[in-house]
């Protein structure tokens, strides 16, 4: 992705209380790029939270949609619909679901009149240990050739799925910790430094954000410290 995202920093909203959820975004919306919202606030308040958020900074929707190709497909036109500025699927689905998605998304937005979303494809979910599993690289190669425009890849294969994919290519970081932070359940984590410097484009911060007594400050600081 040419060129790099101003602020590369996405906040994920992992919270079930839509109210607290928008006072967050308000207080954030000045120091990121994006704003995530996953499964844990969708399923509690559904496209009414989106519509909410988007108003306040771009949305990163985090379904990690994986089904068939049509049902992704018109997932993918509806989430499209909501006006959103970036949605992943699970590379794992396979090209054809992952070329479904990215035409969805493309009717979708040209029907309701947004812009038309990054499709992201999620590699190897950071809280999983590698063992066994299909090389990010493959999936995040596979995912470009169907029309993603991104992919979702933990901090020790970013360096690796650069090289492959090139520069144009949009890498998103999950599993960011600030210097001295706890870890939680994500197996591998890396600074927001370490991974801009290998390669990321987005870096998505959870917990060490929401759960703070001052999320701008730390959200200022993630962004202070890659620039
Ligand atoms: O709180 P924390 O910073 O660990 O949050 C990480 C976020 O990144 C969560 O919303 C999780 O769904 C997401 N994620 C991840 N690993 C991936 C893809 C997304 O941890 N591969």
């Amino acid at each position: 992705m040419i060129p790099r995202p101003e602020n590369p920093l996405v906040v994920a909203l992992d919270l079930s209380d839509a109210d607290r959820a928008v006072r967050l975004a308000r207080a954030l919306a000045p120091h990121v790029g994006m704003l995530k919202v996953g499964l844990e606030l969708l399923a509690a308040h559904g496209p009414a939270i989106v519509e909410r958020l988007r108003s306040i900074a771009p949305v990163f929707l985090d379904p990690k949609l994986h089904d068939i190709p049509t049902t992704v497909e018109r997932a993918a036109r509806n989430y499209a619909r909501l006006g959103i500025a970036m949605l992943t699927v699970h590379a794992l689905g396979g090209e054809a679901m992952v070329a479904a998605a990215v035409r969805g998304a493309g009717q979708g937005a040209a029907e309701a009149g947004h812009a038309t979303p990054l499709i992201a494809a999620v590699t190897v979910l950071s809280s999983l240990g590698g063992e066994g599993l299909a090389s990010p690289a493959s999936l995040a190669f596979e995912a470009g050739a169907a029309g993603a425009a991104a992919a979702v890849v933990s901090g020790e294969d970013v360096r690796e799925v650069r090289e492959v994919m090139g520069e144009e290519f949009c890498l998103v970081v999950p599993g960011i910790r600030p210097p001295g932070s706890n870890g939680h359940d994500q197996v591998r984590v890396l600074t927001p430094r370490e991974a801009i410097e290998a390669g990321a484009d987005y870096l998505v911060v959870g917990r060490p954000v929401t759960g703070s007594s001052d999320p701008a400050a730390v959200a200022r600081g993630i962004v202070a410290s890659v620039r």
